[in-house]
C-alpha cells in the first residue's frame, strides 16, 4: 500500500536524458553524480555510446527502463518528444565537435540543454549553435565550465564586482596538465594514449585550447567580468608528425586596457598542480588555485594577506554555493553539481533572479577567443577577438 502511494506520488524532479559519458568516460560519471546531488533531476533516458548495444546495456545497468535506452541521439530526441513524460533536459558529454549538432536536435524539440565544454568544436559551429539557442525562447542552456561554480571563485567574482581590489590592471591565468602518462608520446603510441584528442575532426579547433584552455579563458573572464578584445598567441603542436596542439601561450588585451597573460599545456611533465588564476587591481589582488579550492587569497595593496575561507564569515557570498560547513573540504563534485542545481532552479523560477552558471554567451566568447588564438599563432600578429 505504502509502495503504491510512493509510486503514484508526482515527483518534482526534472526528467533528464543523457548523451555520451559511456562506461569508460570519467566525466560521464561526474555528470550523473552531479545531477543526483541535490535531488533535482531524475535520469530517465539516455544514449551513452555510439555503439548501440554497449549504450543500451550501460543504460540498463544504471536502472533506466529498457524502452528509454536508445540507439542514438536522433532516435532519443524523436521518441522522447512523443512521450507525455518525455525528457525536459538533456545533458551532453560527447567529444567537442559533436556538441553543436546534438544540442541542435534537442533544441528543435524544446528540450533544455546542459552541455559539457567546449561550447562547440570551432567558431563556425559555435555561431550556428548560438543562433539556434537564441532563436528558441522556450529553452535555456547551461555550459559546464565547472571551475566557475566553486564557491570561492564566485566569492572572487563578487569581490571584484564590489570593487574590493579596485580597477583591474592584470589577469594571469594558467591551466596545465600532463597527458603523457609518464612516457614519451610518439607516432606509435599517440593514438592509444591520446585517442580522439589527436583527431582534429573530433577535438575541433585545438586540443589544448578546447579541452582545458577554454576553462582557463572562461575563468579569467568570469572572475574579472572582462571580455578579451585581442590576442597574440603562440600555439605549439606535439611534433611535426603528431599534429595535436599541446601548448599555448597567449597575451590577451581585455576591455579597458587590462592586460592578460594565459598559459595552457597538456604536456607539462608532472603538471598536476594545474589551474591557477591571479587578478591584480589598483587596490590589491586575488589568487585562487583549484587544488586548494576552499581558500581565496586577498592580497591588499598594504598590510597582511587575508586568507578567505569557503563558508566562513569572511566569505559571506560563498555560503550560497557551499554544502559542507567551513573547516571541512569541499571540491570538484560539489562545484560541478552547483551548475546542475542552479540550472534546475532557473528552469522553475520565472523571476529575473540572477544566476551564476555559464551559458551560451560565455560559450560563444570562448570559441571566438580560441579562433583568434589559432589565427594569431599562424600569422604571428595581434588578432581581434
Ligand atoms: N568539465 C570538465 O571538467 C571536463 C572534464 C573531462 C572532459 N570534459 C568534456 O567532456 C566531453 C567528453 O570527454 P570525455 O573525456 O568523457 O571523452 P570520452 O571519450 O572518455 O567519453 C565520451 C563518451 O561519449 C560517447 N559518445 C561519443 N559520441 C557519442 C554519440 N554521438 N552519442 C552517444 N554517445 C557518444 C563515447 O562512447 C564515450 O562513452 C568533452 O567535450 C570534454 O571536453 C569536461
Amino acid at each position: 500500500m505504502i509502495y503504491k502511494n510512493i509510486q503514484s506520488m508526482k515527483t518534482n524532479k526534472l526528467s533528464l536524458g543523457v548523451v555520451g559519458g559511456g562506461p569508460k568516460s570519467w566525466i560521464g560519471h561526474v555528470h550523473r553524480i552531479s545531477a543526483r546531488f541535490d535531488d533535482k533531476y531524475e535520469i530517465v533516458a539516455g544514449v551513452f555510446s555510439r555503439n548501440a548495444k554497449l549504450s543500451k546495456n550501460f543504460g540498463k545497468s544504471l536502472g533506466i527502463s529498457k524502452d528509454r535506452c536508445y540507439s542514438n541521439y536522433v532516435e532519443m530526441a524523436n521518441e522522447e518528444s512523443k512521450r507525455k513524460d518525455g525528457i525536459k533536459v538533456v545533458s551532453i558529454m560527447t567529444p567537442p565537435s559533436s556538441h553543436q549538432i546534438i544540442a541542435q536536435k534537442f533544441i528543435e524539440k524544446n528540450v533544455h540543454i546542459i552541455s559539457d565544454k567546449p561550447f562547440a568544436g570551432n567558431l563556425e559551429q559555435a555561431k550556428k549553435l548560438y543562433k539556434k539557442i537564441k532563436a528558441n525562447k522556450k529553452i535555456k542552456y547551461a555550459l559546464t565550465h565547472n571551475y566557475s561554480a566553486y564557491p570561492m571563485v564566485r566569492e572572487a567574482k563578487k569581490l571584484v564586482e564590489k570593487g574590493k581590489i579596485g580597477k583591474i590592471d592584470y589577469v594571469n591565468v594558467e591551466y596545465i596538465q600532463d597527458w603523457s602518462g609518464g612516457t614519451k608520446i610518439n607516432k606509435k603510441n599517440a593514438k592509444r594514449k591520446l585517442k580522439w584528442k589527436i583527431d582534429n575532426k573530433i577535438v575541433g579547433a585545438s586540443a589544448v585550447l578546447n579541452e582545458i584552455g577554454s576553462h582557463a579563458y572562461h575563468l579569467a573572464s568570469y572572475i574579472s567580468g572582462l571580455k578579451g578584445q585581442a590576442v597574440f598567441a603562440d600555439i605549439k603542436q606535439i611534433s611535426k608528425k603528431i599534429k595535436m596542439d599541446d601548448n599555448a601561450q597567449v597575451m590577451i588585451n581585455f576591455d579597458n586596457g587590462v592586460k592578460g597573460m594565459f598559459w595552457t599545456s597538456v604536456m607539462a611533465k608532472g603538471g598536476v598542480y594545474g589551474l591557477r588564476i591571479r587578478v591584480f587591481g589598483s587596490k590589491g589582488s586575488l589568487e585562487w588555485v583549484q587544488n586548494d579550492p576552499n581558500y581565496l587569497k586577498l592580497n591588499p595593496e598594504k598590510g597582511a594577506v587575508k586568507l578567505l575561507e569557503r563558508g566562513f564569515h569572511n566569505a559571506e557570498f560563498s555560503k550560497q554555493f557551499s554544502r559542507i560547513k567551513f573547516g571541512h573540504p569541499e571540491g570538484y563534485l560539489d562545484a560541478f553539481a552547483n551548475i546542475y542545481k542552479e540550472f534546475a532552479d532557473s528552469l522553475k523560477n520565472k523571476t529575473k533572479k540572477r544566476y551564476f552558471y555559464p551559458n551560451e554567451d560565455e560559450g560563444l566568447e570562448t570559441a571566438k577567443f580560441i579562433n583568434a588564438c589559432k589565427i594569431s599563432s599562424r600569422t604571428k600578429k595581434w588578432v581581434k577577438i
